[in-house]
């Protein structure tokens, strides 16, 4: 490692030390001061570079909190704090320490299988992945039970926020459905940490409550909610994220001799691969979503198409994902932005409607070297570290200029950079 990535990486792990809550780390200090599920998955990654048992305590930390159904909640509410709308008080989810009540893009299992495989101490390693095996694998099977209750191989997302990229154009004409009357007056918090422009609108806040409140007065019972939401898209990028995820532990799991979850778990990756192939657009040289209550593809080129890339998806389809991003490149200074700019609704510094994110390139890069192109997976990295170089660890960035948005000193960025320059 050169010394100036040397030093890039010491004030990641800065970063990291400063938002790490002994247990668990938050996000960001201010704007999200609980615990977040695939943030803290990932940013296990980055802490292992420095403590690998502390590491596999972030994921055992969330994974204490784990539902009786198997569902792994997006947020756990360690600590009280008024920072942060909606708190415990609007979820109401009644679990022993206050959590969200819905769920995340299910990365645990692709860290675990990362964390094992790169682990110095392969006894405390066995011996901890080992304990997270079953606990993952009820969540993807909760999963396929309560997402997919028709069995077709992909799982819906009832509330935008399970996606991880909250407020994406591909949600815009599903949220069209959902109302808005009945919401209980409230007041943001996250427009006192961030710029209001850079967050997503008022209009959209009132649905996303709307929803929360529709299935707290259904008990929060997973049974129900699936069918009861006005809001059901099947997400590529989310649906890869839980086929690599399966895939992985079942590697890890026929490492540790547990044949059951293995062959579990293999059987959900081939039966999601093969299900992909519905949310393929050849114009678009891109995955889109699926509105399942209309059973419409949804017309636009996210992130959320691209990062199926994660996943084992057939050569020709990563071919043209790697053509896609190399066009992206022409379009903006830095990639991948979460959506296309030629798109008249891209918006180049509205959280998940333009900018860039870190987080999202580490796994589109990953797929992309598997998958063979090594180039423009480089270019991915390179991109990203640039705007480390130029602006921090920031939460997510400008792909026209560059510039840093949202939270600053945020977590998962100083973990992927870190991870970035593993292999540099
Ligand atoms: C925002 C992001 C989400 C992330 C959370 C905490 O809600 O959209 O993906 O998990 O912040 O960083």
């Amino acid at each position: 490692m050169t010394a100036s990535a040397k030093d890039i990486v010491a004030r990641a792990v800065e970063v990291l030390k400063e938002n790490d809550h002994g247990a668990y780390t938050i996000p960001t200090k201010g704007l999200y001061p609980f615990q977040w599920n695939w943030d803290s998955c990932l940013t296990a990654l980055g802490l292992a570079h420095y403590d690998e048992a502390r590491a596999w305590t972030e994921i055992e930390t969330l994974f204490a909190h784990q539902w009786p159904d198997g569902m792994v909640p997006h947020i756990v509410f360690h600590v009280w704090s008024d920072g942060y709308f909606p708190g415990p008080e609007v979820w109401r989810t009644g679990r022993p320490t206050a959590t969200s009540g819905i769920t995340q893009p299910a990365v645990a299992g692709f860290a675990v299988r990362r964390l094992f495989d790169r682990a110095t101490d392969k006894v405390l390693a066995a011996e901890r992945a080992r304990a997270l095996l079953p606990k993952i694998d009820a969540w993807h099977r909760w999963f396929y039970e309560n997402r997919d209750p028709r069995g077709e191989g992909l799982v819906a997302i009832i509330h935008p926020w399970e996606s991880g990229r909250d407020n994406s154009i591909d949600w815009d004409d599903a949220f069209e459905r959902v109302p808005t009357e009945g919401v209980e007056p409230y007041t943001r918090r996250d427009i006192l940490h961030a710029d209001p422009a850079h967050r997503p609108t008022q209009a959209q806040y009132d649905r996303y409550l709307w929803l929360v409140q529709h299935f707290r007065g259904l008990g929060w019972d997973n049974a129900r909610l699936h069918d009861a939401s006005p809001f059901q898209v099947v997400d590529p990028g989310f649906n890869a994220i839980l086929i690599r995820a399966s895939a992985d532990l079942a590697d890890l799991a026929e490492e540790l001799g547990e044949t059951e979850i293995a062959r579990a778990n293999r059987a959900r990756a081939k039966k999601g691969l093969a299900a992909m192939e519905r949310l393929w657009s050849e114009a678009h040289g891109q995955y889109l979503c699926l509105d399942r209550i209309t059973g419409k593809l949804v017309d636009g080129a996210s992130v959320g198409g691209i990062l199926p890339v994660f996943s084992a998806i057939p050569e020709a389809r990563a071919a043209a994902i790697a053509a896609s991003v190399e066009r992206l490149a022409g379009k903006a200074r830095h990639i991948v932005p979460s959506h296309d700019p030629d798109d008249p609704r891209f918006d180049a510094k509205r959280y998940w409607r333009g900018p860039v994110w870190l987080v999202v390139n580490y796994m589109i890069a990953d797929g992309l070297l598997a998958a063979g192109h090594a180039e423009v997976a480089r270019r991915i990295t390179h991109s990203s570290l640039d705007l480390i170089t130029e602006s921090g660890f920031a939460e997510y960035y400008d792909p026209l200029t560059g510039e840093p948005l949202g939270g600053g000193r945020f977590t998962w960025t100083a973990a992927m950079v870190i991870e970035f320059l593993r292999g540099v």
